[in-house]
């Protein structure tokens, strides 16, 4: 064959009329998957098959010409994948997405606009401005506020701790590097999200930059030992440039006192950040909101829509409230990419993120908040933190289980009692029974550790998740358990 027959196959695939036909195609295959979810005629979450099968099932080699088995593929990886919007997924903080949001996640991939200068996706990148301003409004910032998008809570963590660096060091560290800057802390939970250790190994301030605070009886970072820390520190004259608070934590979804961390950050001049990645959603919601009371006062924040507001992954906001700060973490300059002094060119995104080609992240959260109302998104929210009130109150009612916490938010831990047994034997009852059901596919659920205590750790993200099902998952807990008991 020669290269202009090539170049026409290849033309062929850009043909309007095929994409119809795929589109289609692709379409009813997902709204089928959703349909047999909807019928309970799928009632696998997971499948279990370990890494090792999986590479045998998937070849690995692609023959000149291709098989021509894209829709078997399809149907094959669509069996072989979590199964998100099934109700029985109560497992990590990966939200059910709006199918919508899902199509129009699409369409910004098929546009391919790349949302770091303005230049290269311009509709997009206005409406990640929006969008910023608008979440900037719910914190309760002014209008000083501003920030960007990015891939992830981990790169925002990272993008707002290097922001708060530069801030409060006194030397330019884009141009000096860190050296002769090992005095410099920062104190976090010892709950926090591991995440923001990462961040501080990626800034080489090292983990033993990180100071961890302990917790209180509901896992709130102990405002006393903040106190008490910190003065320690100080006479060993170190210097804490940063504070990170948890809005809410990871493993048990609770929210620190902001507030508080607020007032000790401001007497002493420290940045306040908060990881709101989880739970920042609940800014939505007027029942629930007052838990983060003090947010207003922190100087960053970072909050992923693709957790709690039902947005296919990734979708991140790191937002400032001195927007001034949020063009501190990147210092460089790109004569090809930028004229004129980054705050003067708010649009070229690259100012402030480490990402080069960006993805069009706010389109698909922009047309969702614009076409249906913020409203879906609050009851969202209020339906999934009192279904696990529900089920905690469910929890506590019952002699063979235990909460680890009340839960604050949609996160809920809880464990198997076993009379006979004592802690150590309990923690490995925790680890068989979250591997049973894993391995039954019936119900995807995760674990998590606490002072030396293992617990079944859910997360109620799927807005199709009914009380019944959380009935069934302790029903089917007590049949697993009682099945290793006999093993
Ligand atoms: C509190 C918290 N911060 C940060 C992250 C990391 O976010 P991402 O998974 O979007 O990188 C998570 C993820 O679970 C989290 O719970």
């Amino acid at each position: 064959m020669d290269i202009k027959q090539k170049n026409k196959d290849l033309n062929l695939l850009f043909e309007p009329d095929l994409f119809r036909e795929q589109g289609h195609q692709i379409v009813d295959i997902l709204a089928d998957y959703l349909q047999n979810l909807k019928e309970n005629k799928t009632q696998t979450v997971l499948p279990n098959i370990d890494p090792k099968q999986m590479m045998d099932i998937w070849p690995g080699e692609f023959s000149a010409k291709g098989d021509g088995q894209w829709e078997e593929d399809l149907n094959k990886v669509i069996n072989l994948s979590n199964h998100l919007h099934n109700p029985k997924y109560i497992g990590h903080q990966v939200s059910a997405p709006l199918p919508f949001s899902s199509l129009i996640e699409m369409v910004g991939t098929l546009l391919n606009n790349g949302s770091a200068v303005y230049e290269m996706g311009p509709s997009n990148v206005i409406m990640e401005q929006k969008i910023i301003l608008w979440m900037s409004k719910l914190i309760g910032y002014d209008k000083k506020a501003d920030g960007i998008f990015t891939s992830g809570g981990t790169i925002g963590n990272l993008t707002a701790l290097l922001a708060a660096r530069q801030k409060m060091f006194n030397t330019n560290v884009w141009k000096n590097g860190v050296f002769n800057q090992d005095n410099n802390y920062i104190m976090v939970s010892s709950q926090s999200h591991y995440s923001i250790n990462r961040a501080a190994s990626v800034m080489g301030l090292g983990e033993r930059s990180i100071i961890k605070i302990p917790v209180d009886n509901e896992f709130r970072m102990d405002i006393s030992e903040i106190e008490k820390i910190y003065t320690r520190l100080k006479k060993q004259g170190k210097n804490v440039f940063a504070i990170i608070a948890n809005a809410c934590s990871t493993s048990t979804g609770t929210y620190d006192d902001l507030n508080e961390i607020a007032n000790f950050c401001k007497k002493n001049n420290i940045w306040m950040h908060v990881d709101g990645a989880h739970g920042a959603s609940i800014l939505l919601s007027d029942k629930y909101k007052t838990i983060m009371k003090g947010v207003e006062r922190a100087d960053s924040i970072v909050w992923d829509a693709h957790k709690m507001l039902l947005m296919p992954s990734l979708i991140t906001a790191v937002i400032f409230k001195d927007g001034d700060n949020s063009y501190k973490a990147f210092s460089q300059e790109a004569s090809y990419l930028f004229n004129k002094k980054p705050s003067e060119e708010w649009y070229n995104y690259a100012h402030r993120t480490m990402e080069c080609t960006k993805k069009m992240m706010g389109l698909k959260l922009y047309l969702s908040l614009k076409n249906f109302g913020t409203d879906i998104f609050k009851t969202h929210i209020e339906y999934t933190h009192s279904l696990t009130k529900n089920f905690a109150n469910i929890i506590n009612n019952k002699d063979d289980f235990e909460l680890a916490v009340k839960p604050q938010s949609n996160i809920i831990c809880f464990r198997y009692l076993s009379k006979e047994s004592n802690n150590r034997d309990l923690n490995n009852l925790q680890v068989k029974i979250k591997k049973r059901v894993l391995k039954s596919e019936k119900y995807y659920i995760v674990q998590t550790d606490l002072n030396g205590l293992t617990w079944l750790r859910c997360t109620i993200i799927n807005p199709l998740t009914k009380i019944e099902d959380l009935n069934q998952l302790l029903t089917y807990i007590i049949e697993v358990a009682s099945s290793i008991k006999h093993d």
